[in-house]
C-alpha cells in the first residue's frame, strides 16, 4: 500500500540536466517533501493527487504550455495552486506568454541563477498560502456536508409530517367511525326497546285470546298460532338489534371456547352442508372467555354462515382460537388493556373490498339478494364482543378471503360460574291465594296484559304507570308481595324505583321485566330478570317461584324457541 500522499508536497519538473535533482536536494534540505516528475503530464498527474506547490523550469511551459493552462482551469474553487516558475531568459519566456502569466494562474517568477535561501523561502509563502486555502477547502466540505445532512433533515422532516398527518387521519376516521356505531347504536337499541314492549302487549293478547278460544275452533288457533310465529320472528330480530345497541341482556361467565366450538360441530356440519368442512385450530391451554355462552354459539354460526356465503363452491371454513396476552399493535385499535382470549372465522372466499369492510358492522347492510340476509349478523358479533369487553376486527382481500377476528375478555382467574346457566325446564308451579302483584310499567298495554293474565292465575295484580306512582303505593301500606316492574320507564327507571322500595321494604321480592339491562345501573341489587318479549307463560311460572306456596297446581308450560329454531333463521 503507498504511503499517504503529502499535501505539502512540492512537485517539481525540470526535465534539463541535473535541476530536477538539484532542486529535490535542496528541498529535502529545506524540510519540505519534493516529488520530481519526468514531464508536465506527469507532474499534472501528481497534482491531482495533491500538492502543495509546483516547481518548474521555464522550458516546461515552452513546450507544454496548454496543458498547464487546462489543469489551472479546471482547479475546484477553493485551489490556486502557487507555481514556482524558474527563469534564465527572459526574452523566450515574454515571447511564450506575451508577457502575461493569467491562464497559468498563481505564478511566481524565480529568477536563475538562485540562491536556495530564496527558493526555500519562496516555497515557504507558497505552502502557507496553500494552506490557506485548505482551510477554505475543509471549510467548503463542512458547509456542505451541513447543507446536504439538512437536506435529509428536511426530507425526512417531510415523510415525518406526512407520517403524523396520515396518523392524525386514522385517528379522526376511526373517532368517526367509533361515533357512527354509537349513535347507530342508540337509536337501534331504542327502536328495539319499543318494539319489545310493543311485541310483548300484542304476543300478550294473542295468548290471552287464545285460552278463550273454544276448542274445537281448529282454524282460529293456527291463524293465532301464526301470529304468535311471527311474533317470535320480531322477536330474534330485537334480541339482534339490542346486541347490536350493547343493549341485551347477557349472562357474562366464564366460557371454554374450545369447549364450546367443539360442541357445536354437529349444527355447524348441518348448518354448512356437505360441500363444506369445518376445520378446528384450538390453542392449548386457552384461557377462559368471559363472554354469554348462548351468544357466541350465535356469533359463531353467523360468522360460519357468512364464511358459507363466501365461498358458494363450498370450501373449507376454519375456526381458530388463541390467547392474546396483552393486546399490542398487532391487534386493533379499541381493544383496552388486558388479556383476551380471540376466535377467528376463515374462509378463502370472495372476500370484500375496502367499500363493503367500512359497512359491514352497520346493521342492515348486506349484500345478499333480498330474503338471503338481513344485514345483522356482523351487527350482531360486534355489539356482543364490545358489551363483552372485548372488540371484533376483519381482515380481508377481494378474491383471497376473510378472517373475522372475535377478542372477547379473558375471565378473572378466580371467577366462578355465577350464571344461573341452568337452561329452562318445565317446573312445577304453584298458584298462592291472594297474593298482591304491583305491576309497574309506563306502557298501558303491556301493563293491562300483565294484569289481566296474573288475574287468571289467581293473583290480585295491581298497576302502577311509573316508579313514583309504584313508590306511592308501596308506602301507602297497602299489601304488596312482589313488584313486577319494567326497566326503562321514563323519570325513574326500574333500578332506582327498586333502591327506593326497599328503602322501606327491604325484603320485597322484585322480578324486573326488560328488553335490556344495563348493569351498570343495575349495580349489586337483588332483583330477577325476565326478557322481553316474553311468554306469559314464562312471567307466570317466574312469578309463582318467586312467590310460592303449598298449593300446587298443573305445571305451566313453557315454550322457549329453541336454540337450532333460533339459528336456523339466520
Ligand atoms: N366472510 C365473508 N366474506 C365476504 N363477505 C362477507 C363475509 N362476511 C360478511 N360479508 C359481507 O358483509 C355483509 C354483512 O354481513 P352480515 O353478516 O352483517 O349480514 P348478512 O350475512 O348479509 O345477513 P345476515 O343478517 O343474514 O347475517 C354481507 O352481506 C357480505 O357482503
Ligand atoms: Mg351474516
Amino acid at each position: 500500500m503507498p504511503d499517504r500522499i503529502s499535501e505539502d508536497r512540492i512537485v517539481i519538473v525540470a526535465p534539463t540536466g541535473r535541476d530536477a535533482e538539484v532542486l529535490r536536494l535542496v528541498l529535502t534540505h529545506g524540510g519540505l517533501e519534493g516529488a520530481v516528475c519526468v514531464s508536465l503530464r506527469a507532474a499534472i498527474e501528481a497534482l491531482d493527487q495533491g500538492a502543495g506547490a509546483l516547481l518548474m523550469t521555464e522550458e516546461v511551459l515552452a513546450r507544454d504550455a496548454g496543458l498547464l493552462a487546462q489543469w489551472v482551469a479546471r482547479q475546484p474553487a477553493w485551489s490556486d495552486l502557487p507555481i514556482l516558475l524558474m527563469r534564465s531568459d527572459l526574452a523566450q519566456l515574454d515571447s511564450l506568454t506575451g508577457g502575461g502569466f493569467g491562464p497559468y494562474g498563481n505564478v511566481c517568477l524565480l529568477e536563475r541563477p538562485l540562491r536556495s535561501e530564496t527558493l526555500l523561502s519562496a516555497l515557504d509563502s507558497a505552502l502557507r498560502a496553500r494552506r490557506r486555502q485548505y482551510q477554505v477547502r475543509s471549510y467548503l466540505v463542512e458547509r456542505e456536508q451541513a447543507a446536504a445532512a439538512l437536506r435529509e433533515l428536511n426530507a425526512t422532516l417531510e415523510e415525518r409530517v406526512a407520517q403524523a398527518v396520515k396518523e392524525q387521519r386514522q385517528t379522526e376516521a376511526a373517532l368517526l367511525q367509533a361515533q357512527k356505531m354509537e349513535a347507530l347504536g342508540r337509536l337501534t337499541g331504542g327502536v328495539a326497546h319499543d318494539f319489545n314492549n310493543l311485541l310483548t302487549a300484542v304476543l300478550g293478547n294473542l295468548e290471552l285470546l287464545q285460552t278463550r278460544l273454544s276448542s274445537g275452533d281448529q282454524a282460529a288457533r293456527r291463524l293465532s298460532e301464526a301470529a304468535i310465529r311471527g311474533i317470535e320472528r320480531g322477536s330474534r330480530l330485537t334480541q339482534q338489534l339490542l346486541a347490536f345497541g350493547r343493549k341485551q341482556n347477557l349472562q357474562l361467565r366464564p366460557v371454554d371456547l374450545n369447549e364450546a366450538i367443539r360442541g357445536m360441530s354437529d349444527l355447524l356440519a348441518r348448518t354448512l352442508g356437505s360441500t363444506f368442512q369445518v376445520e378446528n385450530e384450538l390453542a392449548e391451554d386457552l384461557w377462559l372467555a368471559h363472554v354469554d355462552e348462548n351468544q357466541l354459539v350465535l356469533v359463531i354460526l353467523n360468522l360460519a354462515i357468512n364464511a358459507r356465503d363466501a365461498m358458494p363452491l363450498g370450501g373449507t371454513v376454519r375456526i381458530r382460537t388463541e390467547n392474546v396476552p396483552g393486546a399490542d399493535n398487532r391487534h386493533p385499535g379499541d381493544l383496552a388493556p388486558g388479556d383476551f382470549v380471540r376466535i377467528s372465522v376463515i374462509d378463502n372466499g370472495i372476500g370484500m373490498d375496502e367499500e363493503v369492510l367500512a359497512k359491514v358492522f352497520e346493521p342492515f347492510f348486506t349484500t345478499k339478494q333480498q330474503g338471503k340476509g338481513t344485514g345483522l349478523g356482523l351487527s350482531q358479533v360486534y355489539g356482543l364482543s364490545k358489551q363483552s369487553g372485548g372488540t371484533v376486527s376483519i381482515e380481508s382481500a377481494v378474491g383471497e378471503g376473510t378472517a373475522v377476528h372475535v377478542y372477547l375478555r379473558r375471565a378473572d382467574q378466580d371467577a366462578h360460574d355465577g350464571a344461573d346457566g341452568s337452561g329452562r325446564h318445565e317446573i312445577a308451579v304453584s298458584v298462592p291465594p291472594d297474593k298482591v302483584v304491583l305491576i309497574a310499567d309506563d306502557d298501558a298495554e303491556v301493563r293491562g296484559v300483565f294484569v289481566d293474565y296474573l288475574a287468571r292465575l289467581g293473583f290480585r295484580a295491581i298497576e302502577a304507570e311509573s316508579g313514583p306512582d309504584a313508590l306511592a303505593r308501596i308506602y301507602d301500606g297497602e299489601r304488596i308481595d312482589l313488584l313486577l316492574a319494567d326497566f326503562a320507564m321514563p323519570g325513574m327507571n326500574g333500578a332506582e324505583l327498586v333502591r327506593r322500595a326497599r328503602e322501606g321494604r327491604p325484603e320485597l321480592p322484585v322480578l324486573l321485566v326488560t328488553g335490556y339491562v344495563d348493569d351498570a345501573q343495575l349495580g349489586s341489587l337483588d332483583v330477577e330478570i325476565l326478557r322481553k318479549p316474553i311468554r306469559l307463560a314464562d312471567l307466570g311460572a317466574r312469578v309463582c317461584e318467586m312467590l310460592g306456596s303449598p298449593e300446587t297446581r298443573p305445571p305451566i308450560p313453557l315454550d322457549e324457541p329453541s336454540l337450532a329454531r333460533r339459528a336456523s333463521a339466520d
